[in-house]
């Protein structure tokens, strides 16, 4: 094992538009933002030993980890995901975690840790092969059943651009984004995604797709086949958020801001009144982010039931919030 001081570090994301969708193979548009989770350390043989900057309790276990799900503290469960999911192909690493992605805010603090743990333990499959085991280690590590979008955006982001993700096919376009334009984040209120409803949201679309097929094909012609209210609501979410992925994208292209702004405010009153995924809190919070003059659009952003709202706004546009910048892909500083 080298002896060297090594640094692996990886972006959150925020999502512009097309929420909810990527479990069935529809579309995103997020961006890997300048908020990072860092791992300094050194390779060392069959264990792994990571400090949290933010906790008292190193996170330790020795490879191959046999039960991740068990590891405490329970950050380190996202770790020891990647360490089983890499199986033979980790090696250990000895280190420190610091993070400035605020965490359970919907920006994938997550899957910024699994990315940059990947690095660490020395993944070297392409970014698509490493947002899969990303994704496996999260469902193995603290059975969240998410979808690849986060993971995704963290191996692959790119400067100054949104990418423009089909999940079903896993190609990015990127989306370059405009210079006269901000991303503004508002921190609303923290959330679980293994508390949520979150499993529950991706089972109703499951039972949406065994009566119509799979939504990512689905027109919103066929809904009226399913004879349940909510489960004909939440896929009339998913249908509905793939088109305006596609229209919002149509629109940065051509630089029609304040329609793609519009299609952000629908994407939001879809989440709260289909989906239910949005709360009060921040509905409030985009209604008042769109009364403000310069702003284009908002909408909750991530999973939700808490978390983040997101605004589209002029550069010159005077809000509350941190304005995020799209950077590339996690990778290895020093
Ligand atoms: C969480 C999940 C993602 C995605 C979003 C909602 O962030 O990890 O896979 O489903 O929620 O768009």
């Amino acid at each position: 094992m080298s002896d060297a001081l090594l640094s692996f570090h990886s972006p959150g994301r925020v999502n512009l538009i097309g929420d909810h969708t990527d479990y069935t193979g529809g579309l995103v548009l997020p961006m890997a933002i300048d908020r990072y989770t860092t791992i300094r350390g050194r390779p060392m043989a069959n264990k792994v030993r990571l400090q949290s900057q933010s906790e008292p309790k190193p996170v330790e276990f020795d490879l191959p980890v046999i039960s991740p799900e068990k590891i405490n503290p329970s950050w380190g469960r996202y770790v020891a995901g990647v360490a089983a999911e890499m199986q033979s192909h980790a090696h250990g690493f000895d280190g420190e975690v610091s993070c400035t992605i605020p965490i359970g805010a919907g920006l994938s603090s997550s899957a910024a840790l699994e990315v940059a743990t990947a690095l660490a333990l020395g993944d070297t499959s392409t970014p698509v092969e490493r947002a899969k085991l990303c994704q496996r280690a999260e469902v193995r590590g603290v059975g969240v059943p998410c979808g690849i979008m986060d993971q995704l955006t963290v191996t692959s982001g790119i400067r100054d651009h949104a990418l423009l993700i089909d999940c079903h096919e896993l190609t990015i376009s990127p989306v370059q984004l405009p210079t006269d334009v901000k991303v503004v984040v508002q921190f609303i209120a923290e959330r679980k995604l293994t508390s949520s409803g979150y499993a529950e949201r991706v089972a109703q679309c499951k039972a949406a797709e065994q009566i119509i097929g799979p939504l990512r094909l689905a027109d919103l012609s066929s809904l009226s086949s399913i004879s349940d209210q909510t489960v004909r609501r939440r896929a009339r979410h998913v249908v509905s958020e793939n088109q305006r992925v596609r229209d919002f994208a149509a629109m940065l292209h051509t630089g029609d801001i304040k329609s793609a702004g519009k299609l952000m405010i629908e994407s939001h009153n879809s989440l709260d009144h289909d989906f239910e995924t949005s709360t009060t809190q921040m509905n409030s919070a985009v209604e008042s982010a769109i009364a403000q003059p310069g702003v284009f659009g908002a909408r909750m952003t991530g999973g939700g039931f808490g978390g983040c709202i997101v605004i589209l706004a002029d550069a010159e546009a005077r809000l509350d919030g941190w304005q995020v910048r799209a950077v590339n892909a996690a990778s290895q500083i020093d």
